[in-house]
C-alpha cells in the first residue's frame, strides 16, 4: 500500500536527516516545503519535496498502484505526539471541578480523600473491559484531533491488582489501536487509604511485588512518580527510580507542579527521560536541565485548569533548553486530550512562537517517549503519521484559531483513518 499526497500548500516540519530533539533557538526555525508532495509507502515516509508534474508522474510510473490523495491546498503536519496522559480512568470529577470553582484548592480536595484517591476508588470497581472501552473512546477522539502517538500511565489503581489491571488495559490498547502507545507505571501517584501513614510499606510493595510482574509480562517502558509535598519526596524518587531501572523501566517524574519539591533534580540524577509539569522550576533547575538528557515537558492544559502559575517556558528556551508539550489528559487536572489546544495555550500563556510550540508538540515530545527516531517530523524513513488541515493561510493559523478543529484527515502508519 502506498499513497501520494499532492496539492499540499505547505508541508510543515520537514527534516532532511534525523534530528533527535531541538534546543533553544533551533525551535524557532520550523522548516517547511511549499507547494509540496508527500509519498508514503509501507507505512513510512518515502519521499517529499516541492511538487511539479514530472515528479508526480515519475512516482506514478514507478508505482502504478499508488493511491492519490488531494490535500486540497491544506497544510500537512506530522501528527502530534502526546507524551503524558492518564487516559485509563473510570468516572469523572466534575463535582470537584465545582468545588474548586467555589474556592477549594486541588490540595484541599486531595487531603479530604478526593482527587487521585477518588479516581482510584471508582477504578478499582471497574472491569478491565469497561476501562479498555472508555480509554479506546478517548484515543479515537485524540486521533481525530491529529494525535498519532500517546504515552499512557497507570496510577489510579494504587494496589497490586488494580495497577496491573490498568497496565494490562494499556497493553490491549497497544494491540488494538492504530496509535503508537507506550506504557508508564505510576504506582507512586498517591498513597492509598489502606497504606495511610505507611508510605515506606507502600513503596516496598511497588518495588518488590509489582515491578517484578511488570518486567515478567512486559507491561511498561517507563516508571513515573508524583514528587510533591504530601505525596512522594526527592529521596523516594531516587529510590523508586533506581528500582525501576533494575526492572527495565526508564524513569519519568511529575515534578515541581504544586511546589518546588526537588523532582527535577531527582529526575536528572536518575537519568529520567522527562520531567513533567514544572510550574515551580527554579533557575538552577533550568541550568541543570540544559546540560542533561532529560526533556522538560510542559502541560499547559493542567496548569490552566488548576489555575497554577506559568512554568518558566520562555526562560527555558532562552537558556537553550529543549522543551516539549503534552496534554496530561486525566479526569482531575486536564479533562482534554486536544494537542491543538495545548499548542495554542503554549503560544498564548507562555509566549512560545507557533514554530516553537509545534516543535515542542512533535519532535521534542517524541523524544520524551523515546520515539524520536520513529515519529515527530516529516523525515524519510519515519512512520507516516501525518494530518492534513483545511485550507489555511500559514502554520501559525493553527494555534491562532484556538478552539477550532482544522484537522481534516489523519493518516496513521500510512493508513487513512
Ligand atoms: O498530572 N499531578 C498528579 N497527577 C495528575 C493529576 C491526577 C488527578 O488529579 O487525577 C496530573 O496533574
Ligand atoms: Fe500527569
Amino acid at each position: 500500500m502506498s499513497t501520494l499526497i499532492y496539492n499540499i500548500n505547505t508541508l510543515v516540519h520537514t527534516e532532511q536527516s534525523l534530528k533527535s530533539r531541538y534546543f533553544g533557538e533551533e525551535m524557532a526555525a520550523l522548516a517547511c516545503a511549499n507547494n509540496a508532495f508527500l509519498y508514503i509507502s509501507e507505512g513510512k515516509i518515502t519521499d517529499f519535496g516541492t511538487s511539479n508534474p514530472e515528479i508526480l508522474n515519475q512516482i506514478q510510473n514507478q508505482d502504478p498502484g499508488v493511491k492519490l490523495v488531494d490535500a486540497e491546498k491544506g497544510h500537512v503536519f506530522p501528527c502530534w505526539v502526546d507524551s503524558h496522559t492518564h487516559i485509563v480512568f473510570a468516572g469523572n470529577r466534575e463535582l470537584e471541578f465545582e468545588d474548586r470553582i467555589k474556592g477549594l484548592s486541588y490540595e484541599e480536595i486531595a487531603l479530604r480523600g478526593g482527587g487521585i484517591l477518588n479516581s482510584a476508588e471508582v477504578l478499582r470497581e471497574s472491569s478491565e473491559d469497561d476501562l479498555f472501552q472508555s480509554a479506546l473512546g478517548r484515543l479515537n477522539e485524540m486521533k481525530k484531533l491529529g494525535t498519532g502517538a500517546v504515552e499512557i500511565k497507570s496510577g489510579y489503581g494504587l494496589s497490586f491488582e488494580s495497577e496491573l489491571k490498568m497496565l494490562r488495559v494499556i497493553k490491549r490498547l497497544k494491540k488494538e489501536s492504530p496509535l503508537i502507545i507506550k506504557a508508564t507505571f505510576l504506582g507512586a501517584h498517591a498513597i492509598p487509604e489502606e497504606f495511610k501513614g505507611r508510605k515506606r510499606d507502600y513503596l516496598q510493595m511497588l518495588m518488590h511485588e509489582i515491578m517484578p510482574v511488570i518486567q515478567e509480562e512486559g507491561l511498561a517502558e517507563f516508571c513515573d512518580i508524583f514528587c510533591e509535598k504530601n505525596y512522594f519526596s526527592h529521596e523516594d524518587t531516587l529510590e523508586l527510580m533506581a528500582a525501576a531501572k533494575d526492572y527495565g523501566m526508564t524513569p519519568k517524574v511529575h515534578a515541581e507542579q504544586l511546589s518546588h519539591s526537588g523532582g527535577i533534580s531527582a529526575g536528572i540524577k536518575s537519568g529520567a527521560i522527562s520531567v513533567d509539569h514544572l510550574e515551580f522550576a527554579s533557575d538552577v533547575d533550568i541550568q541543570s536541565l540544559k546540560n542533561s538528557g532529560t526533556m522538560p515537558v510542559l502541560l499547559p492544559g493542567a496548569q490552566l485548569f488548576l489555575g497554577l502559575q506559568n512554568p518558566p517556558a520562555r526562560k527555558m528556551i532562552d537558556a537553550g533548553c529543549s522543551v516539549a508539550l503534552s496534554t496530561d489528559f486525566n479526569p482531575g487536572s486536564c479533562p482534554s486530550g486536544n494537542m491543538n489546544q495545548m499548542v495554542s495555550l503554549a503560544c498564548i500563556l507562555y509566549k512560545m512562537t507557533p514554530s516553537e510550540a509545534i516543535i515542542a508538540a512533535t519532535s521534542n515530545s517524541a523524544y520524551a517517549m523515546n520515539l524520536e527516531e520513529s515519529v515527530g517530523s516529516i523525515c524519510r524513513g519515519k512512520i507516516a503519521n501525518v494530518f492534513i488541515t483545511s485550507e489555511i493561510s500559514s502554520y501559525a493559523f493553527l494555534p491562532y484559531s484556538f478552539g477550532s478543529n482544522l484537522v481534516k484527515k489523519v493518516f496513521l502508519k500510512g493508513e487513512l483513518q
